[in-house]
């Protein structure tokens, strides 16, 4: 099967070194586009995919094409395919285009519209997609393959996809800010630096880890840590008293409507 991609950024770079590394497909079978030569020179270097200089010819040049350019410059990019997205697959990760607004910019085709995270970078996406109604079995397959090559995938409806990016799609920017101050916390309280930053990191990941191995409730986990006026009681009252529960469910809301917002305009 041959795969195009249209835009050549950070998120069709972290697909693309997926699909090789899960061996979805052979490099000589992707083929990539977008307007800096230089960009898709060195993701050519990189990775030995095909690159073209014209959307209409990364189009024509396989059945399913995913299309990975900011949300701004989708209608653009889509025209510049001239029609040869007709019959095709058009796997969409931009941010708040909804299967309609697809469908209108690329007639005849069949619509997925996902939304990956940053984690993709690293193998570690929580990817979200929704299929359009004439959309086969064989193409969500297609859509399956791809994004289970960068983590973990989840068919939803598309009236989700909102609440989706407000949870997972922005969500890694809210680990690195709890990151960043857990960190913080640590300096304050006399670490160096560097093992503050190691520190944060592992217990986040250990965290997610357990969370994940146990398929425990997090309130459970939470209390197995929680002593009897111990030290981890002291903090979470801490977090309690100053909302930080209700900040995170009001962050996850506030971009569920911004996501809204974007797919209106
Ligand atoms: N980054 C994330 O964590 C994340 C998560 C979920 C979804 N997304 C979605 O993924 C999409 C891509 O994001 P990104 O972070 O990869 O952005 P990016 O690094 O800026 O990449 C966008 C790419 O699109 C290219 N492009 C612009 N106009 C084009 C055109 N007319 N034809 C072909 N290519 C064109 C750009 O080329 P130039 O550099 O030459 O302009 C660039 O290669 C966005 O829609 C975003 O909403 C991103």
């Amino acid at each position: 099967m041959k795969y195009a991609f249209i835009g050549a950024g950070k998120m069709a770079s972290a697909i693309i070194q997926g699909m090789l590394r899960g061996k979805v497909c052979d490099a000589s079978d992707i083929f990539v586009s977008c307007p800096e030569p230089d960009l898709l020179q060195s993701l050519s270097d990189a990775t030995a995919v095909q690159i073209l200089t014209s959307n209409a010819d990364v189009a024509a040049a396989a059945p399913v094409v995913i299309l990975c350019v900011k949300p701004q410059d989708a209608a653009k990019a889509l025209a510049q395919t001239e029609g040869h997205l007709s019959g095709k697959l058009l796997i969409s990760i931009a941010a708040g285009l909804s299967i309609d607004t697809l469908r209108e910019m690329a007639p005849g085709c069949r619509v997925i519209r996902a939304m990956p995270n940053t984690a993709a970078m690293v193998g570690r996406s929580a990817t979200a997609f929704a299929c359009d109604s004439n959309v086969t079995n064989e193409d969500e397959a297609h859509a399956t393959a791809i994004f289970s090559s960068i983590g973990e995938v989840y068919p939803v409806a598309e009236k989700n996809l909102d609440a989706v990016t407000g949870l997972s799609g922005s969500g890694p920017a809210y680990i690195f800010l709890v990151m960043e101050a857990l960190s913080d916390g640590g300096v304050a309280c006399g670490l160096p630096r560097k093992l503050a930053q190691a520190l944060a990191v592992q217990t986040i990941l250990g965290a997610a880890e357990l969370a994940r191995e146990t398929a425990e409730h997090p309130a459970i986990l939470r209390e197995m840590v929680t002593s009897p006026a111990g030290t981890t009681a002291a903090a979470l009252l801490e977090l309690e008293n100053r909302g930080v529960r209700a900040a995170f469910i009001e962050a996850v809301m506030a971009a569920d409507r911004r996501s809204k917002e974007l797919s209106e305009q």
